[in-house]
């Protein structure tokens, strides 16, 4: 018998929506389909379009990347307009991708709690490490392996959704605080940053960042760039401008000065793909333990 999923996803700066695309390949069978959505789309269509993509699917996924400890406010936004769940609740995955594997279960309380309130039972649940998009770049021999670990567990992921297996992270109280703090500093400081954008004379409004912003937080005034209060910080714009004009203060030290495009690295073959190890010591030892290459 044919069944089939949905996924909504959010990804600001590509990694999970890398994930959501491996994780449709190893789902998609003759017998399984897979509908996989941008949550900045269906966001601004009709919410019939929403409701008729949940019901006609067995399995609902939801992917976004932590921020803050949480999820965008997208996300949130989006479950807000979501159905109420019919009588008979569908199976609801989620999964996130973040760049540290610190606070595993607090990510993903407050996504499952608003669900819970439209009637979603979230069964299974899954993080996965990417490179970060922020602060501090990554060596790409670490990207390269991290991109092939995330490879194999979207495998290991695919068949645990058609097993509908459970398996949800544990998330104590003191995580939950601490992740409602960070993510409410971060959705407020997300806000107040949006609004000081500059586009800086290189600018040749091209209209790729204005065009890409999932929140319109960035619109083109006739030949003016103008940027509201809408931001979620996704960090979209800043890296994909052509001539690295737009500039923001606040957001000094949490860009990568050097830009964010895995693609580069990925297809270098002289860049090996092995950086972790059993002896990986110092600031990715957490990494190396939560990938299970520490016992
Ligand atoms: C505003 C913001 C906040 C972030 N907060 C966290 C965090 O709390 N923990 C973490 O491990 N990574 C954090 N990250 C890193 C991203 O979660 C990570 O790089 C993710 O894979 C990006 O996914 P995307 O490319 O789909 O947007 C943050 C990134 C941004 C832009
Ligand atoms: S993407 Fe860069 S160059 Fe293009 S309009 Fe935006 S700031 Fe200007
Ligand atoms: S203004 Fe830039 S960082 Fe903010 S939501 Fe839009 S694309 Fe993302």
């Amino acid at each position: 018998m044919m069944r089939a999923a949905v996924i909504f996803c959010f990804s600001g700066t590509g990694n999970t929506r890398w994930v959501s695309e491996r994780l449709r390949e190893h789902l998609t069978t003759e017998d399984y389909r897979v509908n996989l959505l941008d949550i900045e789309d269906v966001i601004t269509q009709d919410e019939n379009a929403i409701m008729e993509a949940i019901r006609t699917a067995d399995h609902v996924g939801i992917a976004f990347p932590v921020h803050a400890f949480n999820a965008p406010r997208i996300v949130f936004d989006f479950i807000d307009i979501m159905p109420d769940s019919s009588p008979e609740p569908k199976y609801v995955f989620l999964y996130r991708t973040s760049g540290d594997p610190f606070i595993n279960g607090g990510s993903t309380r407050f996504v499952r709690d608003r669900l819970r309130e439209k009637g979603y039972i979230v069964r299974l649940e899954r993080l996965f490490i990417m490179p970060s998009n922020i602060i501090v770049p990554f060596p790409a021999p670490l990207i390269k392996q991290l991109y092939r670990i995330a490879e194999g567990q979207c495998r290991d992921f695919a068949s645990q959704v058609l097993g509908e297996d459970d398996s949800i992270h544990h998330d104590p109280e003191h995580i939950a605080l601490f992740s409602r703090i960070f993510s409410k500093l971060e959705t407020w400081g997300a806000k107040v940053a949006g609004g000081h954008f500059r586009a800086t004379e290189s600018c040749t409004y091209c209209g790729i960042c204005s065009d890409g912003c999932p929140t319109s937080n960035i619109t083109d005034d006739g030949g003016v760039l103008v940027f509201h209060d809408r931001c979620i910080l996704c960090m979209r714009c800043i890296y994909q401008c052509p001539s690295g004009s737009l500039v923001n203060p606040y957001l000094k030290f949490f860009a990568l000065k050097e830009g964010y495009d895995n693609d580069p690295i990925l297809s270098d073959a002289s860049i090996p793909g092995e950086y972790l190890t059993s002896a990986t010591r110092g600031y990715y030892k957490r990494y190396a333990r939560f990938l299970g290459l520490i016992r």
